[in-house]
């Protein structure tokens, strides 16, 4: 199964975000993630379209990975799509459209994914696995970098990936995010996960090279053991 790690820009240095976006893409990960916090979804504001577009005139060549925490991302999937994001993924609890929303997303060629909270059932993403490229569950309560990681978790990780392979996806992108590190990652991807999102674990390093293909590493060798 095919690993990807997505280094969060929340987590970089908020003076230096060009120098970050160069950092990513000289380390070998496959996706920069961009967490979007709208202060309503989540009780935190990050930031919006126009550093996406920084990102992707930075570097035009690493795909955006667009995580949107928001209460109507369905007003905003085309401000992102339009700053160049590969991938727009929106949450299953949020006040929109889902279903709509996702279609519109691939009808403009993007990837779509669906994201759901700590709280939300993996079968809430059921309905939407045949609108998608991705799913997104997230291991933090969604607002905030650096929280410890949320062990009941896992479970969840294992009924998705079961119920994509029972409906012929089998290559569907299970992503984690919040609190993944290397240990975390192997944790996650023997239920199934492969697609990681680190922000702390991963800019605390000086080589972030070195800690991308760690995770990779580790994750690789744990995937599918306790599916
Ligand atoms: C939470 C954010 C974080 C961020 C990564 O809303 O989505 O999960 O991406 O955070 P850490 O620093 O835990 O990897
Ligand atoms: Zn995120």
């Amino acid at each position: 199964m095919e690993i990807a790690i997505l280094p969060s820009l929340l987590a970089a240095d908020f003076g230096h975000l060009a120098d970050a976006c160069r950092q990513v893409a000289a380390s070998g990960a496959d996706a920069l993630h961009l967490d979007i916090m709208d202060a309503h979804f989540v009780p935190n504001l990050s930031f919006g379209p126009d550093v996406a577009a920084m990102a992707h005139r930075t570097e035009p060549d690493l795909p955006l990975n667009t995580h949107l925490m928001m209460t109507q991302p369905d007003r905003y999937a085309i401000r992102f799509i339009e700053a160049g994001a590969a991938t727009v993924l929106i949450h299953v609890e949020a006040d929109c459209d889902v279903a709509g929303t996702l279609a519109e997303i691939r009808r403009r060629k993007v990837r779509a994914g669906v994201t759901i909270k700590p709280a939300t059932p993996a079968e809430a993403v059921f309905p939407f696995l045949p609108l998608v490229d991705e799913v997104l569950v997230m291991t933090v309560e969604p607002g905030y970098g650096g929280q410890s990681f949320l062990e009941g978790m896992l479970p969840k990780l294992a009924a998705i990936r079961r119920e994509a392979i029972r409906r012929g996806q089998p290559g569907l992108l299970l992503m984690v995010d919040g609190g993944i590190n290397a240990a975390t990652a192997a944790a996650c991807a023997a239920r199934g996960a492969n697609a990681f999102v680190a922000g702390n674990s991963l800019f605390r390093q000086t080589d972030l090279k070195a800690g991308v293909r760690e995770m990779r590493q580790a994750a690789a060798a744990a995937y599918g053991k306790e599916l």
